[in-house]
């Protein structure tokens, strides 16, 4: 599918606003290694405003990991991990084996030289490996590591990118690791228009992010949206999941990055903003 080679560059942004929190750890050496300040500060062309994402980020990232703790499975699958920084944090407990995976092997290559001069070599527990969730590319060697031990498979930051029709795709091969390893399937990913209109406040920065977004990958992001939770759970139901609900609020209960930020961008309206990535979705899904 054409949208997915061009998300491959949304990956630095992400890195940049998550260093932002300032209590991620990893984050800022990771941020710092690739760059990713230049690349935000060049994509969004200075407009404060977008800082209202790093709470975005912190959030998701921080729920995603609160989550999966909770289930008590010891082994994780990251799709699209882009450069986040939660295999590293995660393996420092030895008992956790991570897995993370991203569609272009050469920054697979790339972050796991970074990764192991961050860690000073190469930790056991911690893999990387090219994986493409589209084509599947790579899906056997990646069962191959995980074996039949039950797994999270967690993403943030892919199904936004994508038609309904290639979420489907993805979900599949999603599905067929839950069927050879067991486990859940845990995501934020779920983007509902009708979410956002109950801000009016943060109108502005929405739309300027969908603009934004929309001309890097040449389509309308908003396409990609859910109108709400309902159709969204109709969708992935139909997929062939379970789903049970929950918000990222449940997991994250401040945000650092708006204690970093609220006096350095006083006109972006914090308080919507936490309300807003507070009521964010974080789903669970199992096989029916
Ligand atoms: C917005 S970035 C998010 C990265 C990371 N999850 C984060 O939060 O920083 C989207 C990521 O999706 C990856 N991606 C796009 N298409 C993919 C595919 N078909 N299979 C696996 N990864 C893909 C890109 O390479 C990129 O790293």
């Amino acid at each position: 599918m054409q949208e997915t080679s061009k998300v491959r560059e949304t990956n630095l942004s992400p890195a940049y606003l998550r260093s932002l929190a300032g209590d991620i750890p990893y984050s800022r050496e990771i941020a710092n290694a690739i760059n990713a300040q230049r690349e935000y500060e060049l994509k969004w062309k200075g407009d404060s405003g977008f800082f209202y994402m790093a709470p975005f980020m912190e959030f998701r990232y921080k729920s995603i990991t609160e989550f999966v703790k909770k289930t008590g499975f010891k082994q994780v699958l990251e799709i699209a991990a882009g450069w986040s920084t939660r295999g590293m944090e995660m393996t420092e407990d030895p008992t956790i084996t991570y897995l993370e995976t991203d569609q272009s092997g050469e920054e697979i290559s790339k972050k796991n030289k970074i990764v192991n001069e961050m860690l000073g070599g190469q930790r056991e527990n911690l893999h990387l490996l090219q994986l493409d969730a589209l084509t599947g590319t790579g899906l056997a060697e990646a069962l191959k590591i995980l074996g039949n031990k039950p797994t999270c498979v967690v993403h943030e930051g892919l199904l936004r990118y994508m038609l309904h029709e290639t979420k489907a795709k993805i979900i599949e091969n999603i599905k067929s690791v839950m069927r050879a390893t067991g486990g859940v399937y845990i995501t934020p990913d779920i983007i509902t228009s009708d979410s956002r209109d109950q801000f009016p406040n943060l109108q502005k920065h929405f739309k300027t992010a969908a603009q934004v977004q929309s001309k890097a990958l040449g389509i309308e992001i908003e396409k990609c949206f859910f109108k709400d939770q309902d159709e969204a759970q109709n969708f992935f139901e139909g997929c062939g999941l379970s789903v049970e609900r929950h918000t990222q609020g449940e997991f994250v209960k401040s945000s650092s990055s708006i204690k970093n930020l609220e006096s350095r961008d006083p006109k972006v309206e914090w308080k919507d903003v936490l309300k807003f990535v507070s009521n964010r979705p974080i789903w669970m899904m199992r096989l029916k």
